[in-house]
């Protein structure tokens, strides 16, 4: 019997990374199952590089589509693979399309489900991440959630305590990882900004950049802040809002753009940044992390516990309220506790399966 890691984005591979880590180390039968939802190197390949990650036992390719289309090609793929292999549990991580066909798949043939990062809710159905996880947790038999206050968004769902570990975030584990192999090993010189001088700014959420006016309202806001503040504003622009900022005819005027990036490039630009701007749910938990004030242009956050020790801020996309609630932001600078644990969530989540395999 072995466990299936079932991942497909940039965020489950670098969230997975210390499970895998520790899956080597203890020479547990393991194999990764990649659906293939990021497919560009940028996306997927090479944080399998840089963390060091073994190679996927099974790819599907399914690549992106329609969220029926892609989730019903995995559906298709994994139940393949999971007739094949004897599966102990299937481990799945956060709320994308992948984390709902891995939990769908696995649960319909009888293999528990693993769920990482269990319990986090935006209480906003229009997410489909929001669908997602609130399915994967449902049909999980481990939940794995980072916080108490996740944990107490499960049982208020009426999920059986004894399924429920609260075990921290491994977002902690990666980042403490990997800070200082990036501040030796990564180069952000050629950005061309100024260390500390800087916001860093990531969007990518369906709800913002497939909307002309929020991602409008977005960029505007961040111009504007931007100018008032003195200091530059860098974008590394996921696909989705590439395609979206060229279909709607937008400019990112005084904001300077480049293609995603590695995490090690990435993680010491965030850790430099004088301010990020963000909507990405990753990137609230590490600006937290690293003690670099936030604000989340987002109406909700699955990730209250930033907001809650004064690291974060929910501004939305009204170009005058990130203005505001930026300027004020820069003002603030750590001294808050970190909310998602020390570190050692992966070591916790493998003792546990390890104790609770039959
Ligand atoms: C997905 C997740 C989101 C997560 C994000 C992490 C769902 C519903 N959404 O959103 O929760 O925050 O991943 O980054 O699962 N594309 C490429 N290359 C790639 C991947 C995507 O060019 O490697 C482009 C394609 O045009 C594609 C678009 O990006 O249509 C969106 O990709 P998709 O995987 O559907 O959703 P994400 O926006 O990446
Ligand atoms: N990240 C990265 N390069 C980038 C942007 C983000 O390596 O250009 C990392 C970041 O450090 C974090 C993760 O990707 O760990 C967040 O992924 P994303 O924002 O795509 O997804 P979300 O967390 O919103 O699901």
């Amino acid at each position: 019997m072995a466990h299936a890691v079932i991942l497909g984005t940039r965020p489950e591979i670098i969230k997975l990374s210390p499970l895998i880590r520790e899956f080597e180390n203890r020479g547990e039968a393991y194999f990764i199952l990649h659906t293939g939802q990021h497919y560009s190197y940028n996306m997927d390949r090479v944080f399998f590089e840089q963390l060091e990650l073994p190679g996927a036992r099974y790819h599907l390719d399914v690549g992106s589509g329609s969220h029926g289309e892609q989730t019903g090609k995995m559906l298709e793929g994994i139940e393949e693979v999971f007739e094949r292999e004897r599966v102990e549990t299937a481990i799945v991580q956060g709320d994308t399309n992948t984390v709902l066909a891995g939990a769908l798949a696995a649960s319909k043939m009888h293999i528990p489900v693993a769920h990482v990062e269990a319990g986090l809710r935006s209480y906003d159905r229009r997410m489909p991440e929001e669908i997602n996880r609130v399915v994967a947790d449902h049909l999980s038999e481990y939940l794995f959630a980072p916080t108490n206050v996740s944990k107490g968004n499960l049982l208020k769902e009426g999920i059986e305590e004894d399924k429920i570990y609260v075990v921290g975030n491994t977002v902690v584990d990666a980042l403490l990882q990997n800070l200082k192999i990036a501040e030796e090993r990564a180069d952000i010189q050629n950005l061309d900004i100024e260390e500390g001088a800087y916001i860093l700014m990531t969007s990518h959420r369906a709800e913002n950049v497939d909307v002309k006016e929020r991602f409008e309202g977005i960029l505007e806001g961040v111009r504007r802040l931007s100018k008032e503040a003195g200091l530059q504003v860098i974008y590394p622009i996921h696909p989705r809002s590439r395609k979206n900022l060229v279909a709607f005819g937008l400019k990112a005027s005084g904001v300077t753009l480049v293609e995603p990036l590695d995490y090690l490039t990435f993680l010491l630009l965030e850790s430099k940044a004088a301010l990020v701007v963000t909507d990405s749910g990753g990137v609230q938990e590490e600006a937290c992390i690293l003690g670099v004030p936030c604000i989340t242009v987002r109406d909700n956050t699955e990730r209250p516990e930033t907001v809650d020790v004064g690291a974060n801020l929910l501004v939305g996309t009204d170009p005058n309220m990130i203005v505001e609630k930026g300027l004020l932001m820069l003002n603030r600078r750590g001294g808050w506790e970190n909310p998602f644990g020390d570190g050692r969530s992966g070591k916790r989540i493998v003792d546990i399966l390890e104790r609770v395999s039959t």
